[in-house]
């Protein structure tokens, strides 16, 4: 235990003598939980933190890092990184020795979204230093509310756990994923977006949208545009349900198997957090 610490010591002081203590959080968040996460997290560091959105690096062929901490702060999708902003990571460019960690938040099942990201990054030259998931309440299947409540709880705690980690530059394991939860990813990932989220499904009750915008403004991908007073979907929709859950009128229906869904956001989030 004290080796371990004083590794630690060790590594974070080296850390910072290669560049002061900037740290950059890459976040994606639709319904609010990442977003919190990631806020929650750069108060309690005691340093230099500067937070990105998805949406502002969506579009860039290249993203130079610079920063001797980075992290990174996203819903899983489908027992996995979302794609789109996996093809983020892909396209960073890191210092050498940047420490690494990711934070996960997820419905309870982060299926194989760790490994996938720390293979991601091997495959880079770089490393996963510490990787966690973190338990909040569901935006694409709901959570029951008391379940909800106790995570959202018990949240406080969990985060505080894990900036303290991430302060020390912390080393965490990866999780290994069993065969039964690979084989419960992969079940995942073949009916989710067909049956769960599927964006071809999306549409708006003509008589309940009042054109407000409200859903283009919130859509990190700038997937929407609104025609005559309706919200219209493109090709690029990364499935976030961004638009679903802030539609003020609740005129989004999202198809698939549980076509009524209740909506959700993090209580400490507010659309123009994410515009
Ligand atoms: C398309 C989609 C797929 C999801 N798949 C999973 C999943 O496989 N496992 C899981 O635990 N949560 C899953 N979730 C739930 C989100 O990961 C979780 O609610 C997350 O905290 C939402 O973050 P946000 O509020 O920052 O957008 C999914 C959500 C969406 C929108
Ligand atoms: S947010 Fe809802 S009401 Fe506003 S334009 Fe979009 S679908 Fe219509
Ligand atoms: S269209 Fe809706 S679900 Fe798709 S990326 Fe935009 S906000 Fe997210």
């Amino acid at each position: 235990m004290t080796l371990y610490y004083s590794t630690d010591l060790i590594l974070k002081a080296y850390y910072f003598q290669q560049g002061g203590k900037h740290m950059k959080i890459y976040y994606l968040s639709a319904t609010g939980n990442s977003l919190v996460t990631a806020r929650r997290l750069a108060r309690e560091l005691d340093e230099d933190v500067t937070l990105e959105s998805f949406r502002s690096i969506r579009l860039l062929p290249e993203i130079e890092t610079g920063d001797t901490a980075v992290g990174f702060v996203f819903p899983v999708y489908f027992a996995d990184v979302p794609r789109e902003f996996l093809a983020c990571i892909q396209r960073m460019k890191f210092r050498r020795n940047t420490y690494l960690f990711a934070i996960a938040t997820c419905n309870g099942v982060p299926g194989t979204t760790l490994r996938t990201l720390s293979g991601a990054l091997e495959t880079k030259g770089a490393r996963l230093s510490a990787a966690f998931s973190l338990d909040m309440p569901g935006n694409a299947l709901i959570t029951p509310q008391a379940a909800s409540d106790k995570r959202l709880n018990e949240f406080p705690g969990r985060l505080s756990q894990i900036a303290r980690t991430i302060a020390r530059r912390g080393q965490t394991s990866i999780p290994r994923t069993p065969v039964w939860e690979s084989l419960r990813s992969a079940a995942v990932r073949a009916i989710g977006p067909r049956f769960v989220v599927n964006p071809q499904k999306f549409h708006t009750v003509e008589t309940a949208c009042i054109g407000c915008g409200l859903c283009a403004r919130v859509c990190p991908a700038s997937n929407i545009i609104i025609s005559n007073n309706r919200a219209r979907w493109g090709s690029n929709c990364i499935h976030c349900l961004a638009c679903f859950h802030w539609c003020p009128k609740q005129a989004i229906h999202i198809g698939g198997l549980l076509t009524d869904r209740p909506r959700y956001h993090h209580p400490e989030v507010s659309p123009s957090d994410l515009c």
